[in-house]
């Protein structure tokens, strides 16, 4: 069980809204309008952490160790969340978000495949941490840049505590494992190819619901994701790059084989789906654990 060490390790690192924020550093003139907005936007989209773990206790219904490890998750993104509630509150307070606004997110998801869904929140946090670091950069106010560098360490340690869960289910399931999160992480290191920002807030969740079926469709102004992104805090192609080497990197980390390119991930992918159709055409399949660096 993964869940006691990876709630000590998180709670040792574990910063505290009234002591570990510069408050009194606040420097008036150097937040405009614009940049105050964009942090409603980032709480209000936090906020949809509620729906996810909604989603995720309802479908890891068998899996009591990563639903306990939720309550973590849970705590910490609502807490993101909160802080920049609370910024708002304390220097832009027209601006903090209604309870209405906030419930708005919260809506149903359609059960998903696990591993696939693991692997997505993955890609999704290690995205988000390099977009909070460059909204970090792009502000001006002192202290709002400090809550960004904060929460983006909170999102890698998150996506650190999913590895784990991947790795776990790596050695319970083997190939099944290994296809989910190639098939995800192809797609979700392609976004240099796709129109669309590839985070999970992003992506249609309820097809009863659809076009409003994603976290962003769901906020007071639903095209501001992509304006946030190309214009304010400019995530560019070298920024992007940056989030695709991560994900190979930790792929290459969890296949144990190195992937230099989105390619050669697939190539793998291919090779892993195959291996998975000839063993269900007649060959014995391996047993757990003697497909490891297979
Ligand atoms: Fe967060
Ligand atoms: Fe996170």
């Amino acid at each position: 069980m993964l869940y006691p060490e990876l709630f000590k390790s998180l709670e040792s690192v574990r910063w505290d809204m009234s002591k570990d924020i510069p408050w009194d550093q606040f420097e008036p003139e150097k937040l405009t309008d614009e940049q105050a907005q964009t942090i409603k936007m980032n709480a209000i989209t936090e906020w949809s952490a509620l729906p996810a773990t909604e989603m995720f206790l309802r479908d890891n219904r068998d899996d009591s160790d990563f639903s306990a490890f939720m309550s973590v998750w849970f705590y910490e993104e609502q807490k993101h969340s909160l802080v920049l509630m609370e910024y708002l509150r304390r220097f832009r307070p027209g601006l903090v978000p209604t309870e209405a606004e906030l419930h708005a997110v919260r809506f149903p998801f359609d059960p998903a495949p696990v591993l696939e869904t693991l692997m997505l929140h993955f890609c999704g946090e290690i995205r988000l941490n390099h977009w909070y670091r460059r909204a970090a950069e792009w502000h001006t106010e002192p202290v709002i840049k400090h809550i960004y560098r904060l929460i983006s360490q909170d999102e890698a340690r998150h996506g650190g505590a999913y590895l784990r869960y991947m790795k776990k289910s790596l050695v319970e399931l083997g190939d099944s494992a290994r296809a989910a999160f190639a098939k995800i992480g192809v797609l979700m290191a392609s976004a240099k190819r796709t129109e669309k920002p590839l985070h999970p807030t992003n992506l249609h969740v309820n097809e009863a619901l659809f076009p409003n079926d994603t976290v962003q469709s769901r906020l007071p102004d639903p095209t501001w994701l992509e304006h946030w992104l190309d214009t304010q805090i400019d995530f560019d192609k070298e920024w992007e790059s940056k989030v695709v080497d991560r994900i190979l990197h930790n792929m290459s980390v969890l296949f144990e084989r190195s992937f230099a390119s989105v390619q050669e991930l697939n190539r793998y992918r291919k090779e892993i789906t195959q291996r998975i159709a000839q063993t269900a055409k007649g060959a014995p399949p391996l047993a757990d654990g003697a497909t490891q660096g297979a």
